[in-house]
């Protein structure tokens, strides 16, 4: 299994007025329908814009990352707005947290970052800290995408290492097809699996991303 790299948040801009401040468009739709699942864990937090809008509408949120840089952040604007979250630096291979433990999960372009060994471990710790009926949205890079085209380095058949330098300059990338999510998630409900595309203008032209969004509820 390759080792675990988080991002470099020191060199993304730190400012309230982007992309990683503010909550994706599918968060309003889970904090509705999760309301009564109160302990939530914000795997892969980052800057901490999720664990903050559920923590404002009254979860019990718990932030975690590999990256202290990560947990920092989002420990500095949570008491800002005088949240209280428990926060953990961490390893998804090795979740800290006790056996269905977690009501709802929310791993918002995270669990790609890893090998074809390491999904598989993740997808099973997510199995071991959810309770019963609990549910997971998370969402995995497709071999549809633009990194998956790059002329990158391979660590297996599903794995790409990111080599465009930025916040994931050299961290792994495993690239998923809908076989691969029907194996991967073959113990679970797949109550939503979507194929999402994105169009990102970039100074050498458009970039066309490809990300697979699945609601996953352990049965
Ligand atoms: C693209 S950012 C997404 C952040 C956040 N989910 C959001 O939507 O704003 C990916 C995050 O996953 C974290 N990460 C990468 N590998 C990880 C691992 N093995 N264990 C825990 N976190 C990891 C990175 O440090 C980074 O904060």
């Amino acid at each position: 299994m390759i080792k675990s790299q988080g991002w470099d948040w020191k060199i993304v801009k730190n400012d309230f007025d982007n992309i990683w401040r503010t909550p994706s468009i599918e968060s309003y739709y889970l904090v509705n329908r999760w309301k009564d699942k109160k302990d939530f864990l914000d795997l892969g937090c980052g800057r901490g814009r999720h664990s903050i809008l559920f923590g404002k509408n009254g979860f019990n949120v718990h932030a975690f990352d590999i990256s202290e840089e990560a947990i920092k952040s989002t420990k500095e604007w949570a008491e800002s707005e005088n949240l209280t979250f428990d926060y953990k630096v961490g390893d998804m291979l090795e979740l800290p947290y006790d056996d269905n433990s977690m009501d709802s999960i929310l791993c918002r372009n995270v669990i790609s970052h890893t090998d074809t060994e390491g999904i598989k471990k993740v997808v099973s710790e997510l199995k071991r800290v959810l309770r019963m009926n609990g549910e997971c949205y998370l969402t995995l890079a497709s071999k549809s995408t633009w990194g998956y085209k790059q002329d990158w380095p391979m660590v297996d058949e599903n794995t790409k290492l990111c080599m465009r330098e930025g916040p994931e300059y050299k961290v792994p990338h495993f690239y998923a097809d809908y076989d691969l999510i029907k194996e991967l998630f073959k113990d679970f409900e797949i109550v939503l699996l979507n194929h999402i595309g994105e169009y990102i203008e970039k100074e050498d032209g458009v970039r066309e991303m490809y990300h697979y969004h699945l609601l996953i509820k352990k049965v």
